[in-house]
């Protein structure tokens, strides 16, 4: 296993529980030393436990050399990362680094998959870094949410494989045999091509349920009631149907990005993905135009901010709604007092420039002229309306995730903004 984050990690304790001998190599030292030690770097439910089951059993290594891991293996995932391109593309450059320096060490038979989100195309460009025609590459997309990645890696709803060979994509999908998980073999670009649809279809469902959020706003309408009449049509489904205060993270924003721009350098017109990016934009805009007309203003204005992270149950502030509505108010001139359960306060954080960190919901709110509920941690569901209405300068509550009751705040004394509801 090429790569220690989000994938490369619940993936080696998936298939060292599986009982697979994985040797996981990370160039990041003190990332590697505390996996060494028993220790998950990424805050992940369940990882700590398969992690030290798979020590304990000798089945899971940790090595700082990809070459020394790629040698022994029969089968080599690339989980390096793919950042984002100034274009919007998805740079490959670890991915082929990482081939090129494996290369020579690989065993003739050998396959080597990537895992990583990458381009269509990238397949046959690693075929290439590798210089051999004796080992074979393999296009391995994942589809695990961050905060639930070990269950969702255990029990893989799919397992995609896509290679120019049949025989070598069924290799790869008979490592994941015990998740019981539907299979769909492939060639390399249709497997490439499926990740990018499936993120994009996710965002573009948001948008489309962020932007009916805003209609139900302008008719009089409840999209809590307009999803549950939507969802119960099995071909919508009830998921991915909650408005929000825009969708982020390290995937979706990256990967519409990527295949917007794949589709632009291929002279193919997509205003349909093009308009679910542009939906989103205008939705952290919205928020910021709640929170200022429920604070009266937002210059000089106190605002706190609950919630960092792009989602609930996750460290992971990149591309983050949150992140990006904090700042925009603290560009406009207001005092932002954040609170977050993963963002330690009396540290300096560089996306949090201009924000105060505090250490509880209640020190976030005191003086404050609005409360913003920005990510879904059910700990704000369960505060005492009556004591945080008592901190603040002026009761108002722009609850950007639809979490609280409407009805119990507005009894709490407090004004009520949700997303979508009356
Ligand atoms: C996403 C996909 O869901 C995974 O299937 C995929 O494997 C992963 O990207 C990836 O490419 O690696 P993740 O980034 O963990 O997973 O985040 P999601 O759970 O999809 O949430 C994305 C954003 O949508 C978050 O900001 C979340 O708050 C928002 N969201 C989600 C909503 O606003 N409403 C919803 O109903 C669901």
């Amino acid at each position: 296993m090429v790569g220690a984050g989000y994938v490369g990690i619940p993936t080696a304790v998936t298939l060292s529980h599986f009982g697979y001998s994985v040797i996981v190599a990370e160039r990041d030292l003190s990332r590697l030393g505390e996996l060494r030690a028993g220790r998950s770097p990424i805050r992940e439910e369940g990882l700590d436990e398969l992690l030290a089951e798979g020590i304990a059993a000798g089945l899971l290594t940790f090595t700082d050399n990809a070459t020394e891991a790629a040698a022994d293996a029969d089968v080599v995932f690339l989980c390096v990362a793919t950042p984002q391109g100034n274009g919007g593309e998805a740079d490959i450059t670890y991915i082929i680094d990482a081939a090129t320096s494996i290369s020579a060490a690989l065993r003739p038979g050998s396959i080597v998959v990537n895992k990583s989100t990458v381009p269509v195309g990238t397949a046959a460009r690693v075929q290439v870094a590798l210089g051999r025609d004796d080992v074979f590459v393999v296009s391995n997309p994942e589809f695990l949410r961050e905060g639930t990645a070990v269950h969702d890696s255990l029990h893989a709803e799919r397992i995609v494989a896509g290679s120019d060979d049949p025989r070598h994509a069924e290799i790869v999908v008979q490592l994941f045999a015990d998740t019981g998980a539907a299979v769909v073999i492939t060639d390399t670009a249709s497997a490439e091509t499926i990740k990018y649809a499936a993120n994009a279809f996710l965002a573009t469902k948001l948008s489309f349920m962020n932007a009916m959020a805003a209609f139900c706003e302008e008719v009089g309408a409840d999209v809590r009631d307009v999803r549950l009449g939507m969802g119960h049509d099995h071909r919508i489904g009830m998921d991915f149907l909650n408005p929000g205060p825009g969708w982020g993270g390290s995937c979706l924003p990256k990967d519409t990005a990527a295949l917007l721009y794949m589709s632009q350098i291929n002279n193919f017109d997509f205003p349909l993905l093009a308009g679910a990016i542009e939906t989103n934009e205008r939705q952290l805009a919205r928020m910021v135009s709640k929170i200022e007309e429920a604070a009266g203003g937002l210059d000089g204005r106190t605002i706190a901010a609950w919630g960092l992270t792009f989602k609930a149950n996750t460290d992971d502030r990149r591309s983050s709604p949150a992140i990006d509505i904090v700042q925009r108010l603290a560009a406009r001139g207001a005092i932002v007092q954040a609170y977050d359960p993963t963002v330690a306060p009396g540290q300096v954080y560089a996306d949090l420039d201009g924000v105060s960190v505090m250490s509880s919901p209640r020190d976030a709110a005191r003086g404050a002229h609005c409360l913003a509920i920005l990510t879904e941690w059910s700990e704000f569901s369960l505060v005492d309306l009556a004591d945080i209405y008592s901190q603040m300068e002026h009761a108002a509550i722009v609850d950007c995730r639809n979490l609280l009751s409407a009805a119990t705040v507005r009894e709490a004394g407090f004004s009520y903004q949700g997303v979508g509801i009356r």
